[in-house]
């Protein structure tokens, strides 16, 4: 593990693991607060994060941005966003496995540095990964789950609201509950 921030970055960003070194612009560590209550995880870069180096930056970070701002979050100020590989998988498909594996050291050290208290999973390769194998995310979007002593919560991802809009209510709903909960736990403290 990591001591620091600081070298927790300059690893990952040299890191050659997984064959997705070859192909990839930039490594997308992250973005946000490393002090953050509540951290963001999606599935991987694509085209317009590998080339400017940050997580959700095209059209699912931009809805994505919106609707946290809608609960007063921001990834600039009060949370943190990473994905389960920090590399893009080549004409976006779904990360392998064995990538995921490899990339899953980096994930933790992020977690491990940043202590959330909440961490949301947004669709259903990042809430398999690290909620449960056997998520349907359908089903299960905004539902909490208890796990090594944090809260969990798995979402629909951006994409999937720009792929159907009529999800997006449902989605909103499930930022609200968030909002709601860490009001409670904010309270609390
Ligand atoms: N989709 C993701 O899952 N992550 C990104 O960083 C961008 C799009």
């Amino acid at each position: 593990m990591f001591a620091t921030w600081k070298e927790l970055q300059a690893a990952c960003e040299s890191c050659r693991r997984c064959a997705l070194c070859e192909t990839r612009h930039n490594v997308v560590v992250g973005v946000g607060n490393p002090r953050a209550q509540v951290m963001f995880i999606g599935e991987g870069p694509g085209e317009n994060e590998d080339l400017q180096g940050e997580p959700f930056v095209g059209r699912a970070g931009k809805l994505l941005d919106k609707m946290l701002a809608a609960v007063d979050l921001d990834r600039n100020t009060n949370i943190y966003i990473a994905n389960t590989v920090k590399c893009r998988p080549p004409q976006n498909r779904d990360p392998k496995p064995e990538e995921q594996a490899c990339c899953m050291e980096w994930l933790e050290a992020q977690i491990a540095l940043i202590q959330p208290e909440i961490i949301v999973c947004l669709g259903r390769i990042a809430a398999a990964q690290m909620i449960k194998p056997d998520i349907k995310i359908t089903r299960e979007h905004g539902q909490w789950f208890e796990k090594n002593g944090r809260l969990w919560m798995p979402m629909l991802h951006p994409a999937a609201l720009l792929r159907d809009p009529r999800k997006k209510p449902e989605a909103f709903e499930d930022f609200l509950r968030l909002r709601d909960k860490l009001e409670e736990l904010n309270q609390e403290a």
